[in-house]
């Protein structure tokens, strides 16, 4: 029987709630299509962090590079450990270290769902570099008395990384509707974004069979928003790509929907799956979370790993529960009525 090796990682908040509901739906995948899946439990968190000074051990990246794929719940206790600490402490670090440099995010409408703006379909997928631009923490502060201090933030975008993340997504779209839409800001950033713009220039020659589109952040914002169903693929920074991916989890019905694979796409390191949101201190230890997200994930893990028919399973379920309107109200069905819906529709699965 098959064996994957799985480094869980829940985290803070509901991270814990809805990384419990995608293991049981693995595991009940795993039992059905017969490959056996070992979670390995690792409880990095704010909480470790408060205990031992350390979000995870120093050799924490050492220990996860033998597992065949990574689940994360979510990171993040504001309230204990400032953000700065504990998101470069864990998640960020996990990204750059085993070179996760796609992340892909499909923002679609799941069937019963009404999104707040519209219920016709779209389907988008957002592939966002994930492990330098913005995100590079290239920077410092200089203190030069308080009146002068100066903050810098560099964002470092290189040939190498931008052309990679491109022809990442012109090859995701040969495989769906053949677009693309590569996102920048060129008309304010003229180093960095016009780079991106001459990059996406070249890198489509080589795909004279997908057409693209380049778009500044601000009018995709609106298009998102105005005419989702226009979009195909789309290509972005990190930061950019951050913050298109929770208004695409917004026009999808909410955070509790939108998921998220960090892929290595060399396969030097393992990828890691995990839902865009975070911990959502706000609803944490109300069994309310919503757990489509991270069994979405979980299902991305899955086809990543090789199981696409269990994958498939599993989105299916996901689309009867929905269809049911079970999950679709924000708050009103808990975290254990959802997943016991999807896990009953993967059981009458033929
Ligand atoms: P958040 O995503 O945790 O929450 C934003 C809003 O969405 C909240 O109102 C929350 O209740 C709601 N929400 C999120 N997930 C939901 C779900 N599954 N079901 C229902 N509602 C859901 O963002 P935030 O409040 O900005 O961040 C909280 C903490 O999480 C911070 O420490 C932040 O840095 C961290 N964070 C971590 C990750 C990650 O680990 N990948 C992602 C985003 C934020
Ligand atoms: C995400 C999150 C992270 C990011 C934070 C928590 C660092 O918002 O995965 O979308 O910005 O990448
Ligand atoms: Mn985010």
């Amino acid at each position: 029987m098959t064996t994957y090796r799985l480094a869980l990682i829940p985290g803070d908040g509901i991270g814990v709630d809805v990384s419990d509901a995608a293991m049981a739906v693995v595991q009940a995948a795993a039992r059905k299509h017969s490959f056996d899946v070992q979670a390995t439990r690792l409880d990095w968190s704010c909480a470790h962090y408060l205990r031992t000074g350390e979000m995870m051990p120093a050799d924490g990246i050492e220990t996860l590079r033998g597992f065949d794929a990574i689940y994360l719940g979510a990171v993040g206790w504001p309230e204990t450990v400032p953000d700065s600490v504990s998101l470069h402490g864990l998640l960020l670090p996990i990204r750059k270290a085993f070179n996760q440099y796609a992340n892909i995010r499909p923002h679609r409408l799941l069937p019963g769902v009404e999104g707040p703006l519209r219920s016709t379909g779209f389907d988008i997928l957002c592939i966002r570099e994930n492990t330098e631009g913005e995100y590079s923490g290239a920077g410092g502060r200089v203190h030069q008395g308080r009146d002068n201090e100066v903050a810098v933030e560099t964002a470092i975008f290189t040939r190498a990384g931008v052309e990679r993340i491109l022809r990442f997504a012109f090859d995701q779209a040969r495989a769906r509707r053949g677009h693309v839409t590569s996102v920048t800001k060129s008309n304010a950033q003229k180093y960095s974004m016009v780079f991106w713009d001459e990059l996406t220039r070249e890198v489509a020659a080589d795909y004279p069979d997908v057409s693209v589109s380049m778009m500044h952040v601000d009018a995709m914002a609106a298009k998102m928003v105005m005419a989702p169903e226009s979009l195909d693929v789309v290509v972005a920074s990190n930061l950019f790509g951050d913050i298109l991916t929770d208004l695409g989890a917004a026009i999808q019905g909410g955070l509790g929907f939108a998921a998220s694979a960090n892929i290595c796409p060399d396969g030097s390191g393992p990828s890691m799956f995990e839902p865009v949101h975070g911990s959502a201190p706000d609803i944490a230890g109300k069994r309310i979370a919503n757990p489509i997200a991270a069994i979405w994930s979980a299902a991305l893990m899955l086809e990543h790993l090789g199981q696409a028919r269990a994958a498939n399973e599993i989105l299916a379920a996901i689309s009867v529960a929905t269809a049911q309107h079970i999950g679709t109200v924000p708050g009103r069905d808990s975290t254990d009525t959802i997943t016991a819906a999807i896990l009953a529709a993967l059981e009458d699965h033929a």
